[in-house]
């Protein structure tokens, strides 16, 4: 039996800025995720560094830094059974040159500093993330889907 999990996804700067927002969300929605959190916010670098602390060394940190706090994102929590895993494939590989047609970055990115959308690694990395960005108030994990039983037996 499938786990359900929660996983953190984010439209980075350039999603936003290059309005596919709409077509991020569209993508989990339609794959049968439950969204149970939402909010637009403008990341601080002190946030940025905690959210990409494991990356802290490595020769793109700083960039990395730089780009997702270079405007505002949308972060959003979804729920499902194998979220985690759902949404990395459906995001695709870190590359887009890398990444298979049919995944956001296969499809909409070209390069691996504008890779538009950023989703948890593991089920821990997302419990983490969650909260940098949630408080639990904010999210809505009980929420009751009609059509449920039309995604999940
Ligand atoms: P994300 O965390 O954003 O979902 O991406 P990911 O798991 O696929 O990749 P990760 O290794 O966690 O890297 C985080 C973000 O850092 C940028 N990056 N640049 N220039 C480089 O070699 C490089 N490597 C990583 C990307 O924006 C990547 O999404
Ligand atoms: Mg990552």
């Amino acid at each position: 039996m499938a786990d359900l999990q929660r996983t953190f996804v984010a439209v980075k700067p350039d999603g936003v800025q290059r309005g596919l927002v709409g077509e991020v969300i569209s993508r989990f929605e339609k794959r049968g995720l439950k969204l149970i959190g939402m909010k637009m916010l403008h990341v601080s670098k002190s946030m940025a560094e905690t959210h990409y602390g494991e990356h802290k060394g490595k020769p793109f940190y700083d960039g990395l830094v730089n780009y997702i706090t270079l405007s505002p994102i949308v972060a959003m929590v979804w729920q499902g059974k194998d979220a985690v895993l759902l949404a990395r494939n459906a995001i695709g590989a870190t590359n887009p040159g890398a990444a298979a047609p049919g995944t956001i970055r296969g499809d909409l990115a070209v390069e691996i500093g504008r890779n538009i959308v950023h989703g948890s690694d593991s089920p821990e990395s997302a419990e983490r993330e969650i909260k940098i960005f949630f408080q639990d108030s904010e999210l809505l994990p009980d929420w009751k889907r009609t059509h449920q039983n039309w995604i999940s037996e």
